[in-house]
């Protein structure tokens, strides 16, 4: 919520494009929280999620197309998940996993494989939640050249980028690229966060 839905939010707030790329999929926090989002505003969600993990794809799309066949634990994390997003937002539980669904099997969310320098995107988005680790265990998305060329692929003009992640490298590649950097307050065991965003171009 306070890394990446003050990002969600600020970008629908501002009027950016409503595609969200979440960087990496996980157990589908970012792709919930954007979907409660844009269902508390009464519009469809779009975007995509990049995972390596192919469990985590399969595990997550089986769920929200109420397959059987997600191990009971992951089902558990993924309810509990949907509950609590739907609380903190008041929007109804039922609603949202339906909306990302049906986002989901029209093609509108693309749950994609390994994010890699030469990934192609069919069009900007208005929103990034970057959510890959950190630059220890995935050192080939914390480059400033790969960060660099990222940017120029996939942020639009407008656009606001989130992450509780705090490099010199994506400092220097965010401000390159022509985003404003505010550094807030980090999370967990994280001392500060980065919050860019790119709004009036
Ligand atoms: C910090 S976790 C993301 C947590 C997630 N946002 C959630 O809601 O649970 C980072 C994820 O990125 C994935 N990942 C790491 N490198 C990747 C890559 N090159 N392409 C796609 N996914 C990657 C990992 O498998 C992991 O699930």
């Amino acid at each position: 919520m306070y890394i990446y839905g003050t990002a969600i939010q600020k970008a629908a707030d501002e009027g950016a494009p409503e595609r969200v790329l979440s960087m990496g999929l996980g157990l589908g926090y970012v792709e919930i929280l954007a979907t409660a989002i844009a269902a508390k505003a009464g519009r469809p969600v779009a975007g995509e999620s990049f995972e390596i993990v192919p469990e985590l794809r399969h595990y997550f799309e089986a769920w929200l197309a109420r397959r059987d066949d997600v191990p009971r634990d992951f089902a558990t994390t993924y309810d509990s998940i949907l509950t609590r997003t739907a609380e903190a937002i008041r929007v109804d539980a039922h609603d949202v996993r339906d909306s990302l669904a049906k986002a989901v099997a029209s093609g509108a969310w693309q749950i994609r494989a390994e994010m890699t320098p030469e990934t192609t995107f069919s069009a900007p988005f208005g929103c990034i939640c970057f959510d890959a680790f950190s630059s220890k265990t995935t050192p080939d998305l914390w480059t400033e050249d790969f960060l660099n060329q990222f940017l120029q692929k996939t942020a639009s003009p407008q656009c606001v980028l989130s992450t509780y992640a705090c490099t010199g490298t994506l400092k220097r590649a965010l401000k390159s690229q022509g985003f404003d950097v505010k550094i807030r307050e980090g999370f967990s065991s994280k001392r500060d966060s980065t919050f860019a965003s790119r709004i009036s171009f």
